[in-house]
């Protein structure tokens, strides 16, 4: 199936490594030139390559950047739209929010976090919002996270953070509306990056890592971030025009319940 993204511009958060990283190789191998930002120059180069010997010729434009500041996401689009000439399609996916007991979170992990998770997604879709507008056409897809749609204990500044971006991906669906724009979400459930093995080494506490793996969803495995970067692109794409306004969940089946 040809995505139509061939000749269409994307701003990817995060795009050096993990999800981003694979929505980026698949952008580039559909045709479309891609920015990438994070903060580590490393990692944007060698993403950079990647993508360069994955899809001859490729436009790849590298920006670093720290998108708890917001200077830096003004400098990122601007930048998007000074050397891709326009944006078609921002992926928010450059985010992280740490695990924790209640008790022992901090004002200012929650803080730290929500800038990043929350106000980084919100900030971009807000600087993007009129240089799309103007075109009367765009998509953002906000990456989220399906802790979102299960509380826990554990894990409540990301819940939380999640759960404020799935209704701000609703809301702002309503508000591209008026301008062309298209809105969708996307809740991963385990998905086997950096991250995820970070998280999963800390908390096994001994346990062996393949059976902690096997545990994480009914299909025993964690997902791929090529199987995230390829819904990514598909909903990113015109081949998808009729999703807008929706929160997909890709989860191997971890969160059965009537939404998502
Ligand atoms: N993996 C999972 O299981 C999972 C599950 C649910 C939701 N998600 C969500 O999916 C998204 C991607 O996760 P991932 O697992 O692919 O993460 P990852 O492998 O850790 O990659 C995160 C990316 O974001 C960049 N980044 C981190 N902090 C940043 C900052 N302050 N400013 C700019 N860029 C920053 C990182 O590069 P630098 O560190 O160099 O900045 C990297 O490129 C996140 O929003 C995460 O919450 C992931």
């Amino acid at each position: 199936m040809d995505l139509g993204l061939s000749g269409k511009t994307a701003i990817i958060t995060g795009g050096s490594k993990g999800i981003g990283r694979a929505a980026a190789l698949r952008f580039v191998q559909e045709g479309a030139s891609v920015l990438i930002c994070a903060r580590g120059q490393d990692a944007l180069e060698e993403t950079a390559g990647a993508a360069r010997r994955a899809a001859e010729g490729a436009r790849v434009v590298t920006v670093p950047a720290d998108l708890t500041r917001p200077d830096d996401v003004r400098r990122v689009v601007a930048e998007g739209v000074r050397t891709l000439g326009r944006v078609d399609i921002l992926v928010n996916n450059a985010g992280s929010a740490r695990p924790g007991e209640f008790l022992k979170v901090p004002d200012e992990a929650w803080q730290e976090d929500f800038q990043l998770k929350f106000f980084g997604y919100v900030r971009m879709a807000r600087e993007v919002m009129p240089h799309m507008a103007r075109e009367r056409s765009g998509v953002i897809v906000n990456v989220i996270g399906t802790g979102g749609l299960r509380p826990s204990a554990g894990y409540m500044v990301g819940g939380a953070a999640n759960a404020a971006l799935n209704h701000f991906t609703k809301a702002l669906a309503e508000e591209g509306s008026k301008h062309g724009v298209r809105v969708v979400g996307i809740n991963p459930g385990p998905i086997l990056t950096e991250r995820l093995q970070l998280f999963t080494e800390r908390s096994a506490g001994g346990r062996n890592l393949d059976e902690v793996y096997a545990r994480m969803t009914p299909l025993k495995r964690p997902g791929q971030p090529e199987e995230v970067g390829d819904l990514i692109a598909f909903l990113s794409s015109p081949r998808a025009a009729f999703i807008h306004g929706a929160n997909i969940t890709i989860d191997g089946g971890a969160n059965p319940g009537l939404i998502g």
